[in-house]
């Protein structure tokens, strides 16, 4: 509302304004294309905090706060590879294809385990395309054979932005796929909870697991914060060096 963009002017030129005012710009909004047009005409960093289709800085967080509980002493990137990850309940969300990204790119074995009508659609394919990395993701509906030797056990929302008008359907098509004790029996003895929160207790996951030692979700979003500093350190560092 405070931009021109609500006076018409075009995302293109917006861009170009901002990139000329700002070293760089996290945008947290709907659609992925309005974020794309901000990198591709600002000519500053761009950081994606959050689009219908992918939530990076979430999925860079989970995989940091990971090697915090897996490594031994200091965090190493090393002490998650191999590592099984199972996301539950909708796997064609933005969290779901992000986590399955960052799982390829830090060598996690992500399973994305959910109803057949929200199995994940071919536009992951395409992102894995464009990211450059092989699709090692793989898709079930069992939650129980999911769960098996898992490491973590993850999940979101099950109605996720722009879907809540599907809100009962939703529900009622996701229940078997909550994540409570029963999958933890199967799990590694030392399996963890996740989630990107806002956590809906008694849907997605049990308040047993979410009250329980297990439970990791207020470490991931801490985490956030730094992860997030680090990313647009990183980034407008570079963007500094380039201009020099
Ligand atoms: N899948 C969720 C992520 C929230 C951080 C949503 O899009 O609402």
């Amino acid at each position: 509302d405070d931009l021109q963009i609500s006076r018409g002017e075009t995302i293109e030129d917006t861009a170009r304004i901002m990139g000329r005012f700002l070293h760089g710009l996290v945008i947290r909004t709907f659609g992925q294309d309005i974020v794309e047009k901000f990198a591709k005409y600002s000519g500053i960093p761009v950081v994606n905090a959050l689009t219908d289709l992918l939530h990076p800085c979430q999925s860079y967080t989970d995989m940091f706060t990971m090697t915090e509980v897996f490594s031994q002493g200091k965090p190493t990137p090393e002490s998650i590879k191999g590592k099984k990850f199972v996301f539950f309940g909708d796997t064609a969300c933005n969290m779901a294809y992000s986590l399955a990204l960052a799982g390829a790119m830090f060598g996690v074995e992500v399973v994305l385990c959910g109803p057949d009508e929200f199995k994940p659609a071919p536009v992951l394919d395409t992102l894995f395309k464009e990211a450059n990395l092989a699709p090692t993701w793989s898709f079930t509906s069992d939650p129980v054979a999911a769960s098996r030797n898992a490491n973590v056990l993850y999940t979101d929302v099950w109605v996720s932005m722009g879907k809540e008008d599907e809100k009962a359907e939703r529900i009622k098509t996701m229940s078997p796929y909550q994540v409570n004790s029963e999958l933890f029996k199967v799990a590694d003895k030392n399996a963890i909870f996740m989630h990107c929160l806002p956590a809906h207790a008694g849907e997605e996951v049990s308040k047993e697991i979410l009250e329980s030692p297990r439970c990791i979700v207020f470490d991931q979003a801490e985490n956030r914060l730094h992860v997030q500093k680090a990313i647009v350190s990183y980034l407008v560092d570079k963007n500094r060096k380039l201009a020099k």
